[in-house]
């Protein structure tokens, strides 16, 4: 029997459908671009291919599991403080793989900070993480502990932002293509940065995210940085006893980026940039300086 009463419709807000981790992953990484890039400028420098590696503050692990996917001697080590972000990582990203392969990655939920055994090629730590150390004598730690797990003629490879714009309070939104069936589409990814202290450098950004129904994830994920310096983390990195500290500077095309990036020894005053710091932890036999 029908009961007359008409049954509401309850649609779900596309926020609350919205995972933010994958929102995240779709907003600002790019493994599958990431990882071909850094190993060929490991092999290029060292005439070694690149099979082992650590990501420091690897989040949900995103580089690292490419990484093991890449090839089949490949192995990686993640380390991240926050087991609920490890586990999203295993559950959506270590799941894809296969036996052998999720054999070949180890994620560790522990500090940075800490001295951790494992001996690695390289190590790298993206999307500006390390800056969440804001004192000098703690990011030079950081160094100093990666500089430890790295063999004898490692590298370590940071990602860096600056430029003027950098510290102006301003929003940036981008749209984000997201082909999934997964009830959200194309979204937009905004950029806040909220509050930026001339005096320490240190500053507040935040993620947020717009929905095509206008529904909105507010405060998704919330840095307290410290915006150093190009110079100063190179600096700190030699002062823990990186040799051939040097940066990559993004290539032009008629003005306009191209996201490749290549060694350079000067930078050029753009209003916003991103570039690599790279330390070796000790000269590679038989490499001329400077090259
Ligand atoms: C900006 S997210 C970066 C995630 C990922 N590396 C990327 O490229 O997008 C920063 C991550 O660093 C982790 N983290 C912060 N301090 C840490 C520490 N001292 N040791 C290990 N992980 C840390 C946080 O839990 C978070 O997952």
């Amino acid at each position: 029997m029908k009961s007359g009463k008409k049954r509401a419709r309850v649609r779900s807000r596309m926020a609350d459908l919205a995972d933010p981790h994958a929102l995240y992953e779709k907003s600002v990484q790019s493994p599958e671009h990431d990882v071909p890039f850094i190993a060929s400028y490991f092999q290029g420098y060292t005439g070694q291919p690149l099979r082992m590696l650590r990501e420091d503050f690897c989040g949900t692990a995103a580089f690292a599991t490419c990484f093991v996917n890449a090839h089949p001697e490949n192995r990686a080590i993640g380390i991240d403080l926050d087991e609920a972000t490890l586990q999203w990582g295993r559950t959506h990203n270590v799941s894809r793989l296969t036996a052998d392969q999720q054999r070949r990655l180890t994620l560790v939920c522990g500090n940075v900070l800490d001295p951790h055994p494992a001996k690695v090629q390289l190590t790298v730590a993206l999307n500006f993480s390390y800056m969440v150390f804001r004192d000098r004598a703690t990011l030079r730690q950081y160094f100093e502990r990666v500089r430890a797990s790295l063999k004898s003629g490692g590298m370590l490879v940071l990602d860096i932002w600056g430029g003027s714009e950098s510290q102006v309070l301003q929003e940036e939104a981008r749209t984000i293509e997201n082909p999934d069936d997964d009830g959200v589409g194309d979204f937009t990814f905004i950029w806040d940065q909220d509050a930026f202290d001339p005096a320490t450098y240190y500053c507040t950004t935040r993620i947020h995210f717009r929905f095509r129904d206008r529904s909105r994830i507010r405060n998704a994920f919330v840095y307290e940085w410290r915006l150093w310096t190009l110079a100063e983390v190179m600096e700190i990195m030699r002062d823990a006893g990186f040799h051939d500290v040097h940066f990559l500077w993004e290539c032009t095309d008629s003005a306009t980026g191209t996201d490749t990036y290549q060694r350079a020894e000067k930078g050029e005053a753009d209003l916003a940039w991103i570039a690599y710091a790279v330390g070796i932890n000790a000269d590679v036999p038989g490499r001329r300086a400077g090259r």
